[in-house]
């Protein structure tokens, strides 16, 4: 197990498309443990995608489980994931471990049904909603190279964060 580094705007890497994955294999599994690892470590995480990583293959891991009141489906490895439909909007504030020293306001889907496998290969599909529908979404836009500063609800609406937050340990900002 290792903490991976993670890719910080405006690294270029960050825009590029990722691949899905086709091999649920041994070493998969491993990398899945590792981004785990990498986003246990960061900052208040409750998502990671593994392009943030630099590994370009369509792999989130979301975990809303520790935000209090919201439904949620617990720790998620999500692979090649899709949003089969999808109801409803609502704006709220995001975080992401690749853009460290801002927030922002980014709309959102309020219900999304969602296809994915796990790290074994095994069909899965969820009914998600709000908080959790907003962390997938989130995470899956990494897997098509956007970021949450691609999809601000206006220019106003990106926040600097407090410097202790921006400093936080395991956050790149060099
Ligand atoms: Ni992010």
């Amino acid at each position: 197990m290792a903490v991976l580094e993670i890719l910080v705007y405006p690294d270029p890497r960050l825009k590029q498309i990722s691949k899905p994955v086709t091999q649920f294999d041994g070493p998969l599994r491993s990398f899945v443990q590792d981004l785990e690892e990498t986003l246990r470590a960061g900052p208040g995480g409750v998502g990671i995608a593994a392009p943030q990583v630099g590994r370009f293959e369509r792999i989130i891991i979301v975990d809303v489980s520790s935000k209090p009141k919201i439904k949620h489906h617990g720790r998620l490895v999500l692979i090649n994931p899709e949003i089969l439909s999808q109801e409803g909007s609502a704006v709220g504030r995001e975080g992401c471990l690749s853009v460290p020293e801002y927030t922002g306001n980014v709309a959102r889907s309020k219900f999304i049904t969602l296809r994915a496998q796990d790290e074994f290969g095994k069909p899965l599909e969820f009914n998600m909603e709000r908080y959790e529908a907003r962390a997938v979404q989130h995470e899956m836009d990494h897997l098509d190279g956007l970021l949450l500063l691609d999809r601000l609800v206006s220019r106003r609406d990106l926040f600097r964060r407090q410097t202790q937050e921006a400093t936080a340990p395991k956050t790149k900002t060099s």
